[in-house]
């Protein structure tokens, strides 16, 4: 495993032209800050050793480095879903790649579903921490070298991070809130009883991926910062049939407040 990580990590850095120490996985409402990068150079997914290609619709694959600002940065244009079949090794493959390349920080973005009854469509929510309720747990098996075998997750999203972005926030005048997100397998979204039961639990919000992800990236001393769109509502009383196409219209339209918060952390 450790060499097959190695091996595409070599691949990748043949094709560096950067250094860059922050990586950003352009999840749902993020998928435009591409734009403002410059400089940019990519690589596809299917060129690169050992690399997972995804599969799900609106989801291209492939690394875009570039500058935002005068950063540089490495992003991943398509993430890998546990539903869509890949097992937990494949989900979190390019996190331990990233390990490898120098990467400090991470930033992830997702959409979810509320089940914090004061939430909105189209909410913006700030990670603080999460619940991992994926049936396979991504550091399951022989440990790799880049952490302990039973590694801490008391602050598994950097609180120096979470408090910079409130106050990027506040200076622009975009409303954000807090909470605690679970990750579960998907692709199914919730019934009224499981929204229930996930609130109950503690859950604001319901997604299908991120918390895989950010465990590795914690197991390799990477820094994570995330955020949530509110892309529907698991709350009783509101919930309403959900398709993916709702979904994916409302993270667009919170597309430029989650990018503005972004690229302000970012740089
Ligand atoms: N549940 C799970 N995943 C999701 C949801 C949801 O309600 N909305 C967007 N992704």
């Amino acid at each position: 495993m450790l060499e097959q990580i190695q091996e595409t990590a070599s691949f990748i850095k043949t094709k560096m032209q950067t250094a860059p120490e922050t990586a950003v996985i352009l999840g749902s409402g993020l998928g435009k800050l591409v734009d403002e990068l410059t400089d940019t150079y990519e690589i596809d997914y299917k060129e690169i050793p050992h690399f997972p290609v995804s599969t799900v619709e609106g989801h291209t694959g492939r690394l875009i480095f570039g500058k935002l600002g005068d950063k540089d940065i490495m992003t991943m244009q398509g993430r890998f879903h546990y539903y869509e079949g890949y097992g937990m090794k494949e989900v979190t493959y390019p996190i331990r790649v990233m390990r490898e390349l120098g990467i400090k920080k991470l930033f992830v973005s997702n959409a979810a579903g509320g089940t914090n009854p004061s939430f909105e469509i189209g909410d913006l929510m700030i990670i603080t921490d999460h619940i991992n309720f994926f049936p396979e747990h991504p550091l399951r098996g022989k440990n790799i070298s880049y952490g302990p075998r039973f590694p801490d997750m008391s602050e598994a999203y950097d609180h120096t991070l979470i408090a910079r972005a409130k106050e990027i926030a506040a200076q622009k005048g975009i409303t954000i809130r807090e909470g605690i997100y679970l990750g579960t397998q998907g692709p199914t979204y919730e019934t009224p009883a499981e929204y229930r039961m996930f609130a109950r639990w503690g859950a604001d919000a319901v997604g299908m991926s991120t918390v895989p992800e950010v465990i590795v990236a914690n197991h390799c001393g990477i820094r994570v910062f995330g955020i949530s769109v509110i892309t529907d509502l698991g709350v009783e009383g509101k919930i309403v049939e959900v398709s993916h196409e709702d979904v994916q219209r409302a993270a667009d339209a919170a597309q430029p407040r989650m990018t503005a918060i972004m690229r302000e952390m970012i740089q």
